[in-house]
């Protein structure tokens, strides 16, 4: 078979240190797989003004995947790499779901005591392209006593549907066929109406699919009182951002955590990263878990068709996770990284 091209951007803070881990994993599977860097990220921006040159845009568009690790840092303005970087690619490549399971793999210690990994294994589908994240907005008289500030969510029966469709596709294959919407329909109507009436519809579609509404606020508490509600969740990419990092901490903790930017269409490359950010506060010493980032790469694998190869990277974390609560606590990044490798070389 083709070897895979793929674009790595390591990015800023532990970005990087995971990053490397995760393409050890990904050559020890065996796979063929040609990498090019990409030195996008706060060192770029600081040496040439860059964040995403539209050059470098084009030029991802020709790789199979993206693997990311985290972009944003401490000497750059909050928004600068977030948006100008990390959200203009999730929106150029069309990323319009945002993949990201809440699942606890056995023997991982969860703040939620008496959860079994029966209760909490879901997958929220995160709207990526729209929503508050969209851009619109804007501010009048700033820093005076009469400042505006607008940040309005946009929402568009093309980009709600389709998303929605994609959820409904993805609780229909699965054993318990049940899909919630979250959003907040009793506040923000307008959006919130779209929503509703979109899931409604497309429901109709898919009769075996049993579908719950749940609004966003309610959703965190259940996140935390009663996870085994949910199966799969479809939902704004605010209300996606937020729940999916509650999701991390009731599934062992945000250095577990994964997520795929993806386009269905494959109009475009799909981008894979952990949940967590840069870490500015522990970057550059070897605390980072590299295991949301090697869970990533085993979404990549499955999203390229590679199945079985996806498996046996899961499969290897999950025999690390078992091991860890029994003294295996305290490896660094390089270790905990080198001993799944280890694991996936077999
Ligand atoms: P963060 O996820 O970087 O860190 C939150 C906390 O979790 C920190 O205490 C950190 O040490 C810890 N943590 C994160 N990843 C970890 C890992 N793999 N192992 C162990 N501990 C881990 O979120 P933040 O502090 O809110 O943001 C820091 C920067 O990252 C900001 O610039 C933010 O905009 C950016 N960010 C980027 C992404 C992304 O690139 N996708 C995601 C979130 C935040
Ligand atoms: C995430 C991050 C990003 C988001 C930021 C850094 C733009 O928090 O990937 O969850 O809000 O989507
Ligand atoms: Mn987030």
């Amino acid at each position: 078979s083709r070897n895979i091209r793929l674009a790595v951007i390591p990015g800023d803070g532990i970005g990087v240190e995971v990053v490397t881990e995760g393409l050890k994993v990904l050559e020890a599977v065996g796979t063929k797989v040609e990498t090019t860097t990409y030195d996008l990220g706060a060192k770029r921006y600081h040496e040439t003004g860059e964040t995403l040159p539209d050059t470098v845009l084009e030029e991802l568009r020709g790789y199979d995947a993206i693997l990311l690790g985290a972009v944003g840092d401490p000497s750059v303005p909050p928004g600068v790499l977030e948006r100008d970087l990390l959200l203009k690619l999730r929106f150029q490549l069309d990323h319009y779901v945002n993949l990201r399971p809440v699942k606890l793999f056995p023997g991982v210690e969860t703040p939620l005591g008496k959860a079994r990994p029966e209760d909490i294994d879901m997958i929220v589908v995160r709207e990526g392209t729209e929503g508050p994240y969209a851009g619109a907005g804007g501010v009048m008289r700033r820093g005076t006593p009469q400042e505006i500030a607008t940040q309005e969510s946009l929402n568009t029966a093309y980009g709600v549907e389709r998303v929605v469709r994609y959820a409904f596709d993805k609780a229909q294959g699965r054993p318990r066929r049940k899909l919630t919407l979250v959003h907040k329909t009793n506040v923000l109507t307008y959006a919130g109406d779209l929503w509703a009436r979109t899931f409604d519809r497309v429901g109709l579609e898919y009769p075996d699919v049993q579908t719950d509404y749940c609004h966003v606020d309610a959703a965190s508490m259940f996140f935390v009182s009663q996870p085994e509600r949910f199966d799969v969740i479809v939902t704004d990419n605010l209300f996606g951002d937020i729940l999916t990092d509650i999701g991390a901490a009731i599934a062992g903790g945000i250095g577990l955590a994964a997520s795929g930017n993806v386009n269905p269409d494959r109009t475009a490359p799909s981008m894979f990263e952990p949940v967590h950010g840069s870490a500015p506060d522990i970057a550059g010493q070897g605390k980072a878990d590299p295991t949301a980032t090697i869970l990533s790469v085993a979404m990549l694998l499955d999203h390229l068709g590679l199945a079985a190869e996806a498996a046996r990277v899961e499969q290897a974390v999950a025999d690390d996770l078992v091991e860890r609560p029994a003294g295996r606590v305290g490896r660094t990044t390089r270790e905990i990284g080198d001993d799944i490798t280890a694991r996936v070389a077999g």
